[in-house]
């Protein structure tokens, strides 16, 4: 598998395995019926860098680095994760969050911080433990879950 920056004609790929995450609503805090130029306005915008998983010529992943926050939080580092469905569970996730802890070292980030995971979202908290994030905070009922109602979001962090 091969993870590289994205570029333009990927985004068909992206926007396939990004759209039925959105509208689900059981893993992001994004609105449910964003549009395909919302999509791509947030998955694309300036401040994100922006990769894809691809093995075989099939893009089956993506994620985002970009600063958590500006000025003085400007040194740590935030991620968001998406594997194609059909792909789930074959460590796509896993190779793409160590290539970004990698990429977040290269460019000088001390930290990594996930601001909202889901705590439903059992999958995603185990592997981001695996891969050294502590559970640092617990927002009550910070998500309203479409099935669940509403639920606590972890914030993890590690230091890089
Ligand atoms: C969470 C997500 C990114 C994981 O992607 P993935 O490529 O399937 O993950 P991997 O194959 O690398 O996962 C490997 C590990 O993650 C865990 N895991 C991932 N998905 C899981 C699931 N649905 N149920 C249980 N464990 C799961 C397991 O601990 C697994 O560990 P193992 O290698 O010891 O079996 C993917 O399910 C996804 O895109 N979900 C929707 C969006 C999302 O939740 N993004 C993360 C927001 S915080």
């Amino acid at each position: 598998m091969t993870i590289r920056p994205a570029h333009d004609g990927d985004w068909p790929s992206l926007l396939a395995m990004l759209k039925p995450v959105f509208s689900a609503g059981e893993t992001y805090a994004v609105d449910r019926d964003l549009d395909d130029d919302a999509i791509r306005t947030f998955w694309m915008m300036d401040a994100h860098e922006v990769f894809v998983a691809e093995r075989d010529g099939q893009v089956l992943g993506t994620y985002y680095l970009m600063p958590n926050r500006h000025g003085g939080g400007a040194h740590v580092a935030n991620c968001g994760y998406v594997t194609a469905a059909a792909a789930q569970g074959q460590g796509i996730a896993s190779a793409m969050c160590r290539h970004s802890l990698d990429r977040a070292r290269q460019r000088g980030f001390r930290a990594m911080q996930f601001n909202h995971v889901v705590s439903t979202n059992r999958g995603a908290v185990a592997l981001w433990q695996k891969l050294g994030f502590d559970i640092v905070g617990i927002l009550p009922g910070a998500f309203h879950h479409p099935v669940h109602g509403y639920v606590d979001a972890f914030v993890m962090f590690q230091t890089l």
